[in-house]
């Protein structure tokens, strides 16, 4: 049964019902539709516009009907056009008259865009909790592996040395700002948009303040033609989701390739990695591999946001239904991938052995060489070109700047002398890059410290 029927003379064509219905998927806010709808009840009956009994039955019925479908007793009835429909239908139902006194003052125009915000609110929320979850790993294990050296790169190649610690520590400071942008985005749309109507508000006189502290919001919008047209809100929460997920992809990336026998960084616990069904000595990172590849569905989600909304006229349009699918899927996929992906990485073993035997093969340490150069008096750029000739000379006779004879060096630089080996080693250049924001164990610890008390602050501990 419709809820606009009167003014039609027949029935919604069937194959036209299924494609214009949306319970498939707007189903999944029927606890938000009836907290809504509850708030909404209990304003009218505070403001007169309904009388008091009638509000409070009202609210019972609607709390009936909550725990109902939360036991299994009333099943969500899929031939329904969209939720809101099928709990004001059920509400009439079970109590008549009073079940279609809800709707006054209303429109599913604003009912809609309530339920999406108090929906993604609490699925925020909850990203936000697996998101510092995520960052608290980071940290403990960058804290272990704090003095471990590896190289780092630039364009894939070895560049200069780094540490474990301070690799893993780059991606806590990423998910760091994920985190504020969820933060942001949850309180960007904690307004509420009850009252606007259908676009252009009720002559009800509504108390929309209370509605909307009712709900925990920070208070009411304040446009009708905006409350019910705007989903910046679901554009803005899959944009942060989406910059996440790049982040997860990127950090993907270099997990699949230090699991490659060619880097050989980590490895990945038997829990957390799949084989072959041909190949017998296969461990395969597909969690990781898997993370990469839904990044592209979300960054899908995030296009189709932002195309459905391009171009539309104030104020509610259908084309809006379309919002839910598509953030609903991007919340749904990260959720995911930081379930599987936050143990896989909680497990995953170091392996600081060969981090360290791949930073000693790379002349990583050709700019501290240049540098110490710079430390006897030399100029900057004219140090540069010594240890390049130094490099080439090394690479022509497959010797690396840690083996080559002090003879050969001072052919190159008079300058040079016996401390240069200590000046390269890689544990010096690495403690030496004490500068703010560098890879010196003593940095790496404090830096993880300074973001552990954030997230302790963030959570009220
Ligand atoms: N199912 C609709 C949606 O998700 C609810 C709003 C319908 N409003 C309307 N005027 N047809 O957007």
């Amino acid at each position: 049964m419709k809820l606009w029927t009167g003014r039609f003379h027949k029935e919604l064509d069937k194959t036209t019902n299924d494609f214009n219905s949306s319970i498939s998927f707007d189903s999944r806010m029927v606890k938000e539709d009836i907290q809504g709808s509850i708030a909404h009840a209990t304003m009218l009956g505070a403001c007169g516009v309904l009388d008091k009994a009638e509000s409070e039955k009202i609210c019972a019925g609607l709390e009936g009907i909550l725990s109902d479908i939360e036991s299994g007793a009333l099943p969500i009835d899929m031939s329904a056009e969209d939720v809101h429909t099928f709990i004001e239908a059920e509400l009439t139902a079970r109590l008549g008259d009073s079940g279609k006194r809800l709707h006054t003052a209303r429109s599913r125009n604003d009912q809609v865009a309530l339920d999406d915000r108090l929906y993604l609110r609490g699925r925020c929320e909850e990203l936000r909790g697996q998101l510092t979850e995520l960052v608290r790993v980071l940290c403990h294990k960058a804290e272990e592996h704090a003095g471990d050296v590896m190289p780092g790169y630039t364009h894939l190649q070895r560049a200069q040395p780094i540490t474990f610690g301070h690799h893993l520590m780059a991606y806590a400071e990423m998910f760091l700002r994920d985190l504020s942008r969820l933060e942001d985005a949850q309180r960007r749309m904690n307004v509420c948009p009850l009252g606007s109507g259908a676009l252009a508000g009720t002559t009800y006189p509504l108390d929309r303040g209370l509605t909307a502290s009712l709900l925990g919001f920070d208070g009411p919008t304040h446009n009708s033609l905006d409350g019910v047209s705007d989903r910046d809100f679901c554009m803005e929460l899959a944009a942060a989701i989406a910059i996440c997920m790049v982040h997860l992809s990127r950090f993907s990336e270099e997990i699949i390739l230090w699991c490659s026998w060619e880097f050989k960084f980590v490895e990945l616990d038997d829990a957390f990695s799949t084989g072959s069904s041909i190949m017998p000595q296969k461990k395969n990172p597909d969690i990781a591999e898997l993370v990469r590849g839904k990044t592209g569905r979300v960054v899908g989600d995030l296009t189709t946001l932002l195309t459905m909304m391009k171009g539309l006229p104030l104020a509610y349009n259908k084309d809006m239904q379309e919002d839910k699918e598509a953030v609903f899927d991007a919340v749904d996929t990260l959720h995911m991938c930081l379930l599987a992906f936050v143990p896989m990485l909680d497990t995953m073993k170091a392996l600081p052995e060969n981090m360290r035997k791949a930073a000693a093969g790379g002349f990583i340490n050709a700019t501290d060489c240049a540098d110490y150069l710079v430390g006897k008096g030399l100029p900057f750029r004219d140090a540069y070109k010594v240890t390049g000739a130094l490099v080439a000379w090394c690479i022509d006779h497959h010797e690396t700047l840690e083996t080559l004879p002090l003879a050969e060096y001072r052919a190159h630089c008079e300058l040079f002398g016996e401390d240069v080996y200590d000046a390269i080693s890689l544990e010096r250049c690495v403690n030496g890059r004490r500068v703010l924001g560098g890879p010196a164990p003593e940095n790496v610890r404090r830096e993880a410290a300074r973001v552990l008390a954030i997230l302790d602050e963030k959570e009220g501990k």
